[in-house]
């Protein structure tokens, strides 16, 4: 049966890495005989200069049929002045909630062929394989009241709610274990029980789920503690299961640990296994435009969509074998360049992993 991805680029450097990523999947569909088809869509900035809306009506509605969506990235300080809620990053957080897809799954993996790009010691972070599970459609983020108010003595307040239920607690926490026993089966539950209730709760939840996985061995982690230790020993962590605004930040600085944040990509799933697939790094504004962007993580991000998505796990493997060979044959993006390697542009490194699949 005929599988449908729904191609939203975004904005800034969105347009050029996902033009590489569709390259791939092209290359696929007409030699591996990949049941694909595909459809292209506006969100973020790129949707609010067309149509006003970072999520317009139409884009949802393709989302919603598609089996899978790849997108590049959103936002830029040209939107930056505009009304929160119609930014760009409304956009993504929208196909979030209304696609239902409250698990993000972020690997931290550094390939050994750029272990130098690390800004740590190259003995600290050789290896490193984590996967952070954040939770995307719950907590601060969502949790409502929220807003800006006027007090009554005319000072202004601002205030967000952080908000979990069990069972979304629950079902974050299944597809950490889930996750973890084809892995190293170890999870490390990452909280601020200390002071939050709503992560006492957490925290909590949790240790019942381990209870289910005795296989899995569950620790739990304070919040600035993970932090720490992500800079500190990263490769004590296997799977790591954390709320939204957590996730948000120990996911940067995991990504960090490999050197490369254009090398890495993720997947958001709904409880069907439908998913949103997407490089972590953002827009890049800076360099848009410039054919210099690393294409690397977006491509990656179809192998992830291939596996988790599409039930094509073969091509999947095919994707990641070709990033490993062009990465040995030495080819960088500027992002990724270090001495005695050779620097490209995103087009050319796009063509290389397409060359290197055959
Ligand atoms: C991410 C990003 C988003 C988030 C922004 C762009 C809304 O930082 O995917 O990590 O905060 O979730
Ligand atoms: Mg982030």
């Amino acid at each position: 049966m005929t599988k449908k991805i729904l191609i939203l680029p975004g904005d800034g450097i969105g347009p050029e890495i996902v033009a590489e990523a569709v390259k791939v999947l092209e290359y696929l569909r007409k030699n591996n005989s990949l049941g694909i088809e595909m459809e292209h869509g506006l969100v973020g900035g790129a949707a609010y200069d067309a149509a006003g809306h970072p999520l317009p009506e139409e884009t949802l509605d393709l989302a919603r049929e598609a089996d899978a969506v790849l997108l590049g990235a959103v936002g830029g300080p040209k939107w930056e002045p505009l009304d929160i809620a119609v930014r760009p990053e409304r956009g993504l957080l929208g196909l979030r909630a209304e696609l239902a897809l409250f698990a993000n799954l972020r690997p931290a993996l550094l390939f050994p062929q750029l272990a130098s790009a690390s800004t740590l010691r190259p003995e600290v972070v050789a290896g490193l394989d984590i996967m952070i599970v954040r939770e995307l459609t719950g907590g601060i983020y969502f949790g409502q009241p929220r807003g800006i108010r006027k007090l009554p003595d005319g000072e202004r307040e601002g205030f967000n709610t952080l908000v979990y239920k069990e069972s979304e607690i629950t079902r974050i926490g299944r597809v950490a274990f889930d996750i973890a026993l084809k892995r190293n089966k170890k999870v490390c539950s990452v909280d601020k029980a200390n002071v939050l209730e709503c992560t006492e709760l957490w925290r909590e939840v949790m240790t019942g789920i381990g209870a289910d996985y005795p296989e899995v061995d569950l620790s739990h982690m304070y919040v600035d503690n993970a932090a720490m230790q992500l800079v500190r020993a990263p490769k004590q962590f296997d799977v790591m299961v954390t709320t939204n605004m957590f996730g948000d930040i120990l996911s940067d600085c995991a990504a960090m640990l490999t050197g490369s944040i254009g090398m890495l990509p993720s997947a958001s799933l709904d409880a069907d296994s439908k998913g949103m697939y997407e490089p972590i790094h953002g827009s890049a504004p800076d360099i848009a435009g410039r054919g210099s962007a690393n294409p690397l993580a977006t491509i990656l991000s179809v192998a992830m969509m291939l596996r988790y998505s599409l039930d094509a796990p073969a091509s999947a493997d095919l994707i990641e074998k070709a990033v490993d060979k062009v990465l040995d044959d030495g080819l960088r993006t500027a992002d990724i360049h270090t001495e005695g390697t050779r620097r490209v542009g995103t087009a050319e490194m796009g063509d290389a992993v397409v060359a290197a699949l055959s």
